[in-house]
């Protein structure tokens, strides 16, 4: 009986929370009706497609609004060291920070304006099904960023000021660290061959990074209802930061359970699945 399998999941879900990807496994994916089996599959591919593409531009624009305020400081045309903040504003306090190390910031953003923008290659089925010898190769590109990015974060997580305080330092820190070590299980799953845990470990590297967009998301609406909430820069700014990179941890977590191959999904409803 269909009806009690899905009153069965949907119950399951306020017990056992492991339990959701099964019960989106039963909402998208009705054997009988291979019509609404397509329909949700395009829906829920169209709605990553748009995630994926808005938390991209965000990164870009991120990046390059960074280079254009450190653009003085590389042209020479400002002193160097910055010892008084040129600004008033919150966000030029932020600006000066970056300023006082721009070295270290372009060494960092750089690479990351990279993976933002390989990241939708290396995750397009159509790029690496047609072309697998620039997915290979763009791969490469891709983890050499990634590595640099992780190890400049972690770097910048002890050494640079964060104005969210330790809150901020203590998540960028441990997600950097996190982030090195699914790139490198990635990475190793990829030279035993095993394609399906180096995509496992990719989705969370790529979600770890693209954080930083969501992050700023998170930031600006904190900032934008501050005169309510009476809190400062300080106050919020690390909190967003753990919001966005565990919120996406979350999200890949999902992600993975509910596309991962049958052979490798647990069965929590033999019944169901066996149908
Ligand atoms: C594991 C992933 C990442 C970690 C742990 C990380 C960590 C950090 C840290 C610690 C800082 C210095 C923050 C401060 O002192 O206030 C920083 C700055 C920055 N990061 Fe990342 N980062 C990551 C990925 C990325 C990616 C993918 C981008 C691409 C959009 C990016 C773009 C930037 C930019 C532009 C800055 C300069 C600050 C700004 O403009 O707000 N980061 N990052």
């Amino acid at each position: 009986m269909p009806w009690l399998t899905g009153l069965t999941a949907t119950l399951s879900l306020f017990i056992d929370f492991r339990t959701f990807p099964d019960f989106l496994q039963l909402i998208s994916f009705d054997h009988k009706n291979r019509g609404m089996n397509r329909l949700a599959k395009t829906i829920r591919f169209s709605i990553k497609n748009i995630v994926l593409a808005l938390l991209s531009l965000i990164g870009v624009g991120i990046v390059l609004r960074r280079i254009y305020a450190l653009w003085p400081v590389l042209m020479h045309t400002e002193e160097l060291p910055v010892t008084a903040p040129k600004s008033n504003s919150p966000f030029g306090n932020l600006d000066d920070i970056f300023v006082g190390h721009p070295l270290l910031t372009l060494i960092h953003i750089l690479p990351a304006l990279l993976f933002v923008i390989l990241g939708p290659v290396q995750f397009s089925q159509k790029i690496r099904r047609r072309h697998p010898r620039w997915h290979r190769l763009s791969g490469r590109v891709f983890v050499i960023c990634s590595s640099i990015i992780g190890l400049t974060g972690l770097w910048m997580s002890f050494f640079m000021r964060a104005i969210g305080g330790f809150t901020q330092a203590a998540a960028t820190a441990l997600f950097s660290v996190f982030f090195l070590i699914a790139l490198f299980q990635a990475f190793r799953h990829i030279r035993e061959r095993n394609i399906a845990l180096h995509r496992e470990w990719m989705v969370r590297v790529y979600a770890i990074g693209l954080a930083v967009a969501t992050i700023r998301l998170v930031n600006a609406l904190l900032f934008a209802t501050s005169p309510w909430t009476g809190l400062a820069l300080a106050d919020f700014f690390g909190t967003g930061f753990w919001i966005g990179f565990v919120g996406h941890l979350i999200g890949a977590e999902v992600w993975i359970n509910c596309t991962r191959s049958s052979a490798r999904k647990p069965v929590l409803f033999p019944e169901h699945t066996a149908a």
